[in-house]
């Protein structure tokens, strides 16, 4: 959560920092502000609201300087205002930071910080660093400095420091909150991901937990909190900065929906063998337990926690395999009980989400082995497990996780072929999966084709504010899937139910106000599905049906429906989520909602 970007070089630094946070805002956009090092000291400003409203502000105003750092926040400790918003500085104005973290001891710092003169400006917990920096700097150098005071921090952070009267110099810290050093040609961007540097670098340097960077215009150094310099590997980024545009489509959401196709395409290219009915996932080849796991648990949050899900579903059933699926903020403080042969997956478009991370950790200590599935190279998920499946769908830059989705649901599939074939499952098997799975590209643009129907749909079904989505067997998680959808866009009540069990409950609030939506192609669960719907209209419940073409039966029934391709039962998810995001995002669109950026969300969660 929260984006921050720091710049040290040869340009000016504001306009850098403002198009570089301008990639982050998905991040957290309640607040922004800036600080710039130039001749003349600092100088900062700051808004409440995004960017835009930022850069309003300062609009004519002038801001020189070579040195700076930016901040969108998405608020944890303290209201949205202008004083709480980043940068923030010390007593003498001299120490300046963004910070995308909580400072979970930051009472009893403050107290301690109070009782020796400092004076707080804001209610944050961030503005205790600078302090704390300030009175570390007694007699020592601004980077042993900042190295005693994160020694005293309990909790998380990335930041990003700079100090008035060392004008050439910006540090870089992180414990468990994302952060990476973009090495451009005589610069450096400190960003917390990748889409704000891509502009300037493809050359990056992932900071590890607990350590530090100094970055001078003519060389940078990377430290552990005792001063030990680190040698870092680079990595090379291979998104291109026009992934991050939206290329003429009018919000990011709409633009990632389309881009399910390719993101199918690129999730599967080179890792299908149709022929052999087989898959090669190149990362887990030297994982030699996942063929002989006797269990898999799978952790994830959000959307990417409904694709475990239909993994879950995928796995069990074609290879046969036990699979236990868990939101990671419960996974972590349960007591999850591992057994011999068990292998832990977290799922992760960002690769960045604290409860994914904390599941992960607890599942490695205690020596299972961790693989994950995550579209962000170098991501700390990704650098934390023994092995892995990149996505490789490029950025996803809309809050609400649409190509993603797709993306992991594909690579479940390619990962069923692979255990499943390591296991009972036979060449005729391998064959088919792999063969629907070549196909679904093409069947989901049949699909995207209907964008202007489902908007007119979506615009029939404007003014209800509650809405049920059923699914059974695969397309119970696509039904949970398209509820968090609506929920996330629209900020109406929408809520995913097992269809099965819909008259243990949630039948009760079925009348002429609430719509259901049934996710109900011609599969092993069909006849179950259509006698739900049966239920649903017996008691005036409007129906919008996603159903498989060609489906008459249903037409009598539902209200309204789309129609989705026939593939085989299990990649049917695949097809029936695009719908659900479609109508989702043309519902917000018809609100006047800012479906990119939904109210008090944000893209990566890095805090618990
Ligand atoms: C946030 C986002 C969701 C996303 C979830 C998990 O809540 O708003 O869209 O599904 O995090 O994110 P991850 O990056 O771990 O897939």
């Amino acid at each position: 959560m929260c984006g921050i970007v720091g710049y040290i070089g040869k340009e000016e630094a504001l306009p850098v920092l403002m198009e570089g946070v301008k990639n982050l805002e998905y991040r957290g956009y309640d607040s922004a502000g800036f600080a710039i090092l130039g001749d003349d000291g600092v100088k900062s400003e700051k808004s409440v609201g995004k960017i835009s409203a930022l850069a309003e502000k300062i609009s004519g105003k002038r801001f020189s300087g070579k040195t700076g750092i930016i901040h969108s926040r998405w608020a944890t400790h303290g209201g949205v205002t202008e004083k709480n918003a980043h940068p923030h500085s010390d007593c003498g104005g001299t120490i300046w930071l963004a910070h995308n973290g909580i400072v979970e001891n930051y009472k009893e710092l403050k107290k301690e910080l109070s009782e020796k003169g400092h004076s707080f400006k804001s209610e944050t917990d961030t503005e205790v660093i600078a302090h704390l920096i300030e009175e570390e700097m007694e007699g020592k150098s601004f980077e042993n400095a900042v190295s005693s005071a994160l020694k005293k921090i309990k909790g998380t952070y990335g930041l990003v420091v700079l100090k008035s009267d060392e004008p050439g110099t910006l540090i870089a810290a992180r414990n468990f909150s994302p952060l990476l050093i973009g090495l451009g040609e005589g610069e450096y961007i400190v960003a917390s991901d990748a889409t704000a540097v891509l502009k300037h670098t493809k050359n990056v340097v992932y900071l590890d937990d607990g350590e530090m960077a100094v970055l001078t215009k003519s060389g940078h150094k990377v430290l552990d909190l005792e001063m030990n310099q680190l040698e870092k590997e680079h990595h090379v980024i291979d998104w291109s900065p026009e992934l991050a545009k939206k290329n003429g489509y009018p919000h990011f959401m709409l633009k990632e929906i389309f881009e399910g196709p390719e993101a199918v395409e690129n999730s599967t290219r080179g890792r299908l063998i149709p022929e052999e009915g087989m898959s090669k996932l190149g990362g887990l080849e030297s994982l030699t337990e996942l063929k002989e796991a006797k269990g898999i648990l799978i952790s994830a949050c959000g959307t990417a926690y409904y694709a475990g899900r239909v993994g879950e579903y995928m796995l069990e059933e074609y290879a046969g395999i036990p699979v236990e699926t868990d939101v990671a903020s419960e996974f972590r403080y349960r007591k999850p009980v591992f057994r011999d042969g068990d292998i832990f997956l977290a799922v992760s478009q960002s690769g960045e989400t604290a409860d994914t991370l904390a599941a992960l950790r607890e599942a490695k200590e205690k020596g299972v082995p961790v693989v994950s599935i995550v579209n962000v190279v170098g991501s700390t998920i990704a650098r934390y497990t023994d092995a892995g499946v990149y996505q490789h769908i490029g950025p996803e830059i809309g809050v609400a996780s649409t190509k993603a989705f797709i993306s992991q649901v594909s690579i479940f599939a390619l990962l069923t072929i692979l255990v499943g074939r390591h296991r009972e499952m036979s060449l005729v098997t391998g064959r088919r999966i792999a063969e629907e799975l070549e196909k679904i590209p093409d069947l989901i643009r049949l699909i995207l084709k209907q964008s202007k129907n489902i908007e007119a749909l979506a615009r029939k079904y404007q003014k209800f504010v509650n809405f049920l989505y059923l699914g059974r067997k695969y397309n119970l998680p696509v039904a949970y899937e398209g509820a968090l959808k609506l929920k996330e866009i629209s900020y109406v009540h929408a809520e995913g139910c097992g269809a099965g069990e819909m008259k243990h409950g949630p039948i009760a609030m079925i009348d002429e106000n609430f719509p259901s939506i049934f996710i109900a192609p011609q599969d092993s669960v069909y006849e179950k599905m259509v006698s739900n719907m049966e239920e649903v209209k017996a008691r005036r419940g409007p129906i919008i049906a996603v159903a498989t073409e060609g489906d008459k039966k249903i037409k009598e029934i539902a209200d309204d429906v789309i129609y989705i391709p026939k593939t085989l039962e299990m990649l049917t998810p695949i097809l029936s989520v695009v719908p659900l995001q479609l109508f989702a995002y043309h519902f917000g669109v018809a609100r006047g909602l800012d479906v990119d950026q939904p109210r008090n969300l944000a893209k990566s969660v890095t805090v618990e």
